[in-house]
């Protein structure tokens, strides 16, 4: 039988109590976070969801409106997925990276091609440095296509993620029918353009730190599908770039945050941002962050929507199969800014 040693040291959750010098995880000194540049003092807007549904409709589609046209990062309440789900699948997660590490490191894979893995850092095939995360990342949409093939340890977790991940989808179809409409769109616009759709959840663990201000928990970036809501838990550590300054993002019991990604900066040809943000680690207490990535299926074709194109606002980026995207989304050699959004970009003559 092989030994899994070598495995298990791929994976951070096991190891690594010290960062200094040139430890993979240190980054270099002109790319490190500064801690006493962190604002504290700005709250993102928090959309209360109770009456989307209601006579207030428009006045919370305002509401979106204007946090998608600002920053593309708003906290949302009384959302309605169940309070019961949430913290089932917090728990399961918490299980998850509390088992024995021999338990999880079958699904280490570094083949980005491998839909359900375990993991460390973004890409650790493309160089240094890491980030100090390790996460557990599947699709979940269609999700009988895809349940057979997520873990079976814990015992429960199928069945906890398999209710998360539909609850999720809910609350996101909810969320794309109210942001077409704040497109100035029907509701079903964003749902169409999407295709076949794509659900992918994330389990990201952030085991403390010794060295928060060497190292990121996730390096700046703008994700790339559609649309990101994520169950934060209650340690902070995200933090969203407004204005040039880094603003810190504190959980709210039983919120979720949502990011605009880099497709609806596209289709909405740039009236809505994709917010750039990362993640800072501490040095007492892990941190396990849950996204849920959302947005168009693969054999998509992407461009900014006709209707939010004309003379006045001509087409800052081109069409492409969002196949095209993804890959080069992966093919970066770490998280940087909104770095790719930019390639897809079109040079307007001055
Ligand atoms: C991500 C991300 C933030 C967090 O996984 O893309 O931005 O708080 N995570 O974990
Ligand atoms: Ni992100």
């Amino acid at each position: 039988m092989t030994s899994i040693a070598p495995v298990v040291e791929k994976l951070l959750s096991n190891h690594h109590n010290h960062l200094q010098g040139q430890d993979k995880y240190v980054f270099p000194p002109g790319e490190r976070l500064d801690m006493s540049q962190i604002c504290h003092s700005y709250t993102f807007p928090i959309i209360d969801l109770k009456d989307l549904d209601g006579p207030h409709r428009i006045k919370l589609v305002n509401e979106i409106r204007q946090a998608c046209e600002e920053d593309g990062f708003f906290q949302i309440i009384n959302h309605g997925a169940s309070e019961t789900v949430m913290k089932s699948m917090m728990g399961i997660a918490k299980e998850f990276f509390e088992m024995p590490v021999e338990d999880r490191v079958c699904l280490n894979s570094e083949n980005l091609r491998e839909t359900v893995r375990i993991f460390t850092s973004f890409n650790v095939t493309k160089g240094q440095p890491f980030e100090w995360k390790d996460y557990l990342r599947h699709p979940c949409h269609p999700l009988e296509e895809f349940i057979n093939s997520w873990p079976q340890k814990p015992a429960l977790y199928r069945e906890v993620a398999g209710k998360y991940c539909k609850e999720l989808r809910v609350l996101v179809l909810r969320l794309l029918a109210a942001i077409s409409e704040a497109l100035g769109q029907d509701p079903d616009y964003l749902n169409e353009i999407f295709g076949n759709h794509s659900q992918v959840l994330h389990i990201s663990y952030y085991r403390a730190c010794p060295n928060p201000d060497l190292t990121f928990g996730i390096a700046p970036h703008s994700d790339p599908r559609g649309i990101t809501v994520l169950m934060q838990g209650d340690v902070s550590g995200l933090e969203v770039l407004k204005d040039g300054k880094w603003v810190a993002v504190e959980p709210i019991p039983n919120a979720f945050v949502v990011n605009l990604a880099d497709q609806l900066e596209v289709i909405s040809n740039g009236r809505f941002k994709s917010a750039e943000h990362r993640a800072v680690t501490n040095k007492t207490t892990a941190r396990i962050s849950i996204p849920t990535f959302y947005g168009p299926s693969l054999d998509t074709f992407i461009a900014p929507a006709a209707a939010m194109v004309d003379e006045e606002h001509p087409a800052l980026y081109r069409g492409y199969k969002f196949e095209e995207y993804m890959a080069a989304f992966w093919s970066k050699c770490g998280l940087k800014g909104k770095s790719i959004l930019d390639r897809f970009k079109i040079e307007v003559s001055p």
